[in-house]
């Protein structure tokens, strides 16, 4: 499986440097569209908006109309120190401008707080931008366990922390748009930001679920995947590169996302210098190795690996609605290569067991009766007398005692012969027991029965 991007990487690059001289030319007049895209009454958060794409964001919002919580801890780009001046900035530029907003100073580690500053200040929620992050930049054997905790907590746990808490603001109201800030290190890797990139996929998994959970609530989550000029990729991006990459180019992108006409969720999102196409996954066409009721084995595997990986055939793009569906379909089509006749009676028979539910009602005699008729004695192992003794306080029954009851049930199926029965015991996960029995009917098809032993 691949994650797909619209266009190819040089392609997009010409795109991108085009798009940006079209920007600034139609930027002037944004304002007067008569279909601009207000947020009048909105609340909108944005993380590490004190600078780079965050400041931008907030810009944007505050200049539509949005009332806008501006939250930076202003520590250096490695996430030391803190300072107010750089959200205090924003905050006056967005005034000076006719603009609503206020700070935050808070650390996204404690959402809370980040959250409670945009409920004191304006009394509701609407749009969350999760962005605040830093760099710890490192080969992955020199990354240390701060290397690798400090970046996962600003930047994976923050926005959990932000989003977890205006959450039941967005749902109670039945509306809210979020944005995770993932990027090309998490999607495609990139060599010394294991930690990033671990942090920065994480987040599209994050916003995937969210969408699925909030979309009953009209919330409503997207990644995106930026490319910009900051302070975080100075240094990183060739000058003239560096140059065509504005931040302001980034932020038409998120405020379209963001508004209430705007319906999307659960996408990825990439954009860089004006540019912007959307990330999926995709699937190459695979192969069902269990045909026939075939045991799949590692050599099998190994000699069809070149099929598991063959993308010249028809490839389909993975999405959530379709995954379990497809999944079913591959089953279907491996049982449906038993051979007919086989296929056909096993139809038959399969219909005539119907799996009735039963009950077994047994006692310690017949617990310890069993104990015995299999052969278990306290002269090999002294801790077997709580299999044979009622009286003891632990007291307990031999777990392939399941094979009793199922014996007796499976009596009750006239039309079924058997030809061996396999047992699992599962009882890890539960408190009770569950003994998975698998039936080999003629060789051919296996019928499980699961019973639980409470
Ligand atoms: P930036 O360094 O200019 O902005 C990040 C802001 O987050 C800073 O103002 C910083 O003070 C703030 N911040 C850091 N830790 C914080 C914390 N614990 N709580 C609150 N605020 C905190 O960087 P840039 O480039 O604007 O990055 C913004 C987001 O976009 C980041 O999540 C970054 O990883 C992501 N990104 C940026 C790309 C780029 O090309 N610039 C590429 C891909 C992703």
């Amino acid at each position: 499986m691949i994650l797909c991007t619209s266009r190819s990487l040089p392609e997009k690059f010409a795109i991108f440097l085009l798009s940006a001289q079209c920007q600034s030319r139609s930027r002037d007049l944004f304002s007067k569209m008569a279909d601009e895209l207000r947020f009048d009454g909105r609340v909108v958060l944005v993380t590490g908006a004190g600078g780079g794409l965050g400041k931008e964001y907030a810009l944007a919002f505050a200049s539509r109309g949005a009332s806008v919580v501006v939250n930076d801890l202003g520590g250096d780009a490695k996430g030391g120190g803190k300072n107010s001046a750089a959200a205090d900035k924003v905050v006056e530029e967005i005034r000076s401008r006719g603009g609503k907003a206020v700070a935050d100073y808070n650390s996204v580690e404690d959402g809370d707080k980040v959250v409670q500053t945009a409920l004191d200040a304006f009394g509701r929620i609407d749009v969350l931008i999760n962005n605040a992050g830093i760099l710890r930049d490192r080969s992955f054997g020199r990354t240390s366990d701060v290397d690798w905790d400090l970046v996962h907590r600003v930047h994976l746990r923050g926005a959990f922390k932000v989003t977890r808490a205006a959450w039941p603001h967005m749902r109670k109201q039945k509306y809210g748009k979020i944005i995770m800030t993932s990027s090309t290190s998490g999607v495609l890797g990139n060599f010394g930001q294991a930690n990033y990139s671990a942090a920065k996929m994480g987040l599209i998994g994050l916003s995937n679920t969210l969408s699925i959970e909030g979309t009953k609530y009209n919330v409503l989550s997207n990644a995106i995947v930026p490319t910009a000029a900051s302070r975080l990729t100075e240094g990183i991006l060739p000058p003239d590169v560096f140059e065509a990459l504005k931040p302001e180019y980034i932020a038409p992108f998120v405020v379209y996302l963001c508004h209430e006409s705007c319906l999307e969720t659960g996408g990825v999102f990439e954009m860089a210098g004006g540019w912007g196409a959307q990330l999926r996954w995709h699937e190459s066409a695979g192969a069902m190795l269990r045909k026939g009721g075939v045991t799949v084995t590692p050599e099998m595997v190994r000699d069809n690996w070149t099929k598991i990986t063959d993308w010249s055939g028809p490839v389909k793009e993975k999405t959530r609605e379709e995954n379990m569906t497809d999944l079913m379909t591959k089953i279907e089509e491996a049982n449906a290569t038993v051979p007919e006749s086989k296929s056909l009676s096993m139809k038959e028979k399969t219909k005539q067991h119907k799996i009735a539910e039963s009950s077994y009602t047994y006692e310690a005699k017949d617990v310890i009766l069993y104990a015995l008729g299999v052969g278990v004695t306290v002269q090999e192992d002294s801790s077997h007398l709580k299999f044979l003794y009622e009286g003891g306080d632990d007291f307990s029954t031999l777990p392939t005692f399941g094979v009793i009851p199922a014996q007796v049930y499976c009596s009750k199926i006239p039309s079924i012969s058997w030809t061996s029965v396999t047992l699992e015991l599962l009882n890890k996960c539960y408190d009770y027991q569950i003994l998975i029995l698998t039936f080999d009917i003629s060789f051919q098809q296996q019928v499980l029965q699961f019973i639980r032993f409470d």
